[in-house]
Formats: structure tokens, sequence, C-alpha cells
């Protein structure tokens, strides 16, 4: 029960590595709140999350992310946990990818996950820790992955900026990088057909160590660890959680 009487969000609550680390928070005694834009999921996510409360809402607007901090505010006053975690990904090569492309990603997963920290760190305070979601593909070269990449990079970077800045408030900053994880994100690709995400599965388990997919549980048991008091010495951390594909490489 590592998170009894805290107030947590997690912005990316209601599917894949999101809601397992909502519904874990949930089993240990947190107050969940989530957010998400499909409401359908979102509806789903809030009857599998014990005492769990969803959002629809938009990452890529601040002021929409305003106003659920406004709401949790409203309801229980701070935020103890923040988890940012919301992101799409987007393949196409260089001579394929568009400015909108482009754009769609890296406002939701980069200026979108900073201002939303900007937003929830209003009532976060001493003690408080975050997590962030981040990619192994911040950390190597795939082909066509260059948008996603990019915006993974830059997320975190500024995150590491973030936590040294973070320090002097009592607040803890730390980045979880996924390696390839089973979870709808691989089957909503806009650029890639079910034929190209089944090769690209292969050849992801062919070089991962450990000769498997991740799954939801694997991240969401690092994130927990890293939101909670056991890792009360860890902040401005990036945990790799892909098998050993970045680290053993
Ligand atoms: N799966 C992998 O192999 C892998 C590897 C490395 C990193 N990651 C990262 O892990 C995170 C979770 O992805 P996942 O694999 O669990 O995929 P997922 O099942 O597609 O989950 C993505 C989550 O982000 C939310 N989201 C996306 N855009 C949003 C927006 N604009 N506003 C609010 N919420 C938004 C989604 O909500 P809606 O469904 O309502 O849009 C959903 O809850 C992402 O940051 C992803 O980049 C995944």
């Amino acid at each position: 029960m590592r998170f009894e009487d805290k107030i947590v969000l997690v912005l990316g609550g209601n599917s894949g590595i999101g809601l397992e680390a909502a519904k874990a928070f949930a089993a240990e005694g947190g107050k969940v709140h989530f957010t998400g834009r499909n409401q359908a999921t979102i509806d789903e996510a809030q009857a599998a999350i014990p005492g769990g409360t969803g959002y629809r809402s938009d990452v890529a607007d601040p002021a929409s992310t305003e106003e659920v901090v406004a709401k949790i505010e409203a309801a229980d006053g701070r935020i103890d946990v923040l988890y940012i975690n919301a992101g799409v990904g987007g393949f196409a090569p260089l001579r394929g990818i568009t400015e909108e492309a482009w754009d769609h990603v890296h406002s939701i997963n980069l200026r979108g996950c900073v201002f939303a920290l900007q937003k929830a760190l209003r009532i976060m305070g001493r003690g408080g820790s975050i997590v962030v979601t981040g990619s192994i593909g911040a950390h190597g070269a795939l082909e066509g992955n260059g948008a996603y990449a990019a915006a993974k990079a830059g997320l975190y970077m500024a995150m590491k900026v973030f936590a040294k800045e973070l320090v002097g408030e009592g607040i803890r900053l730390n980045v979880v990088s996924p390696g390839p994880i089973e979870t709808p994100l691989l089957h909503r690709n806009p650029g890639m057909s079910d034929e190209q995400v089944a090769a690209l599965k292969e050849m992801m388990i062919a070089n991962i160590p450990m000769h498997r997919m991740g799954q939801s549980e694997d991240v969401a048991k690092a994130v927990l660890f890293l939101a909670s008091d056991d890792a009360s010495f860890i902040t401005g951390a990036n945990l790799f959680v892909d098998g050993g594909l970045i680290e053993l490489r």
C-alpha cells in the first residue's frame, strides 16, 4: 500500500501502460484521477480502477489540462504523484513526413507533456513525485521513427533539466523508457499496415536480448517504484524497461 492517502494523476490512463499503472496505483491505496481522449475507454477504465475518476482531456491543449487540475484541486486539494504518460506514435521516413504529422506528434509527446507538467505542478508540493514515459526510440535510430524519436528525445532532455530545477522544491522527477510493449499503440500507427506492424514486432523480438515483447505490467511496476518512497534517493534517472535492448546492445 505504497500510495495510501496519495492523490495520483495519470495523464493518458485509459489504455495500455497508463491504464495498467492507474490500476496498480489504486490497488496500492492511491486515489487515482486519469485522463484520455476516448470517452468509451475512459468509461471502461473508470470501472476498472477502484475509486478512479476519468476526465476527457487533450494533453496537447494546456488549458484542457488546467481544467483537470482545477477539478482535482477542488476535490482533493493537491496532487502527490503525477504520471505523464500520454503519447502517440507516427511512423514516416524523412521524405514522407508531413509538417502536420510532425506537429501532431510533437504537440502531444513533447509540448503537451511539458505544459501539462507545468499546470499540474501548481498543486504539487514537497514530497511530490513525477514519472514521465519516454521511449527507447529516443536512444536509438529506427528508420521511419524520426518525428517520434525527436519528440521523445526532447522530452527526455527537458525532463532531466526540470528534475534538477525541482530538487530544491523537494519534488522528484524520473523518466521510464519502455522498449517494445504489447499495447494498442502498436496497432494504431497511422503510417503502418498490419503486415508492417507484424514485421516490426518480429524484428523487435529477434533483437531484444530477452526475446519477448514487454507487457504493460512490466512498465507499470517500474513506474510505481519510481513514484514511490522506495525511490526516495532517485531523481533525474532514466529507467529502461526493454528486456535489455538498449543497455545490452
Ligand atoms: N507500446 C510501446 O511499445 C511503447 C514503447 C515506448 C514508449 N511508449 C510510450 O508509452 C506511452 C503509453 O503508450 P501505450 O503503448 O500504452 O499506448 P496506448 O495504449 O495507445 O496509450 C496511449 C495513452 O495516451 C493517451 N493519449 C494519447 N494522446 C493523448 C492526448 N492528446 N491527450 C490525452 N491523452 C492522450 C491515450 O488516450 P486515448 O486512447 O484516449 O487517446 C492513451 O491513454 C506513450 O507515451 C508511448 O509513446 C510505448
